[in-house]
């Protein structure tokens, strides 16, 4: 099992090449969930903290529409590129690493947190994911919003999947391949994903395997404990109703 800290320090400088175009996505991204902030109240320039924001694919684009954005992640290779890519781009926001198991307490309460990306899944434990719980707790007074998305692995577990298809991208005349094959633990409670790029160098191809685990979790195992965690008005919402493409869980801290 490699851990994620490892995983996504190997990938922080490829994690771009899993999308045809990263930095459209992320924008598409940043435009929907800042509608969906806006949805719930939290404007620009309230104060977001994106607790898992890896190389600052949701968090760039929301500092850019005006939030106040402080970025923070468990991979300090992650944060780092995160910083470059809000460099190139003249974006400001702070950026921090972090283990979102126990987050520095900030001076001012945050308006919202989100946590975007099938992060959470990481928490391979019931203790792990209510250690996060409580500490993104912590950075809200009540009334504030935790927003998180992760995979529909009600679906997942239901539809036995067993990775994600290869997608064919050609870019600037050089072809890659990107994809995922899982492999689940017997009690389907875990899965090991690799994730591999294959890219056309010339006439050779070089390839890349990167593997990580996640845990299946369920939308009422979520639901159930970011109650005990100190949140009310937990609501999930849908890509047809949200835009996003993954299941979003919108909170409200009590
Ligand atoms: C799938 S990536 C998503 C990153 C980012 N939100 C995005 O969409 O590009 C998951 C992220 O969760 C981070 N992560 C995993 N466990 C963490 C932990 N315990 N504390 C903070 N970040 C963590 C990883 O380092 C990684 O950047």
């Amino acid at each position: 099992m490699v851990d994620p800290r490892t995983f996504y320090g190997d990938l922080a400088g490829d994690y771009h090449l899993m999308f045809r175009d990263w930095w459209a996505s992320a924008q598409h991204q940043g435009d929907v969930l800042g509608e969906l902030l806006r949805r719930h109240g939290i404007h620009p320039p309230a104060r977001v903290a994106d607790c898992t924001c890896g190389i600052g694919t949701q968090a760039l684009p929301l500092a850019a529409q005006g939030f106040r954005v402080a970025g923070s992640d468990l991979s300090a290779a992650a944060v780092a590129r995160a910083r470059t890519e809000a460099r190139d781009r003249g974006i400001e926001l702070a950026l921090s690493v972090a283990d979102v198991r126990a987050l520095p307490p900030a001076d001012r309460p945050f308006d919202a947190v989100v946590s975007c990306d099938n992060s959470l899944p990481h928490l391979l434990t019931d203790a792990d994911l209510a250690a996060a719980l409580r500490s993104i707790r912590g950075l809200l007074d009540p009334g504030g919003l935790f927003l998180a998305s992760t995979r529909d692995y009600d679906a997942i577990v239901r539809d036995q999947v067993a990775g994600v298809m290869p997608a064919v991208h050609d870019v600037d005349g050089r072809r890659r391949i990107v994809g995922q094959a899982w492999q689940w633990s017997a009690d389907h409670r875990t899965v090991e994903i690799h994730v591999f790029c294959l890219r056309r160098e010339g006439p050779e191809w070089a390839a890349a395997v990167r593997s990580t685990t996640y845990r299946a979790l369920l939308r009422d195992e979520l639901t159930a404990a970011l109650s005990t965690a100190g949140f009310a008005d937990v609501r999930w919402l849908f890509p047809d109703e949200s835009g996003y493409y993954q299941p979003v869980v919108v909170a409200q801290a009590r």
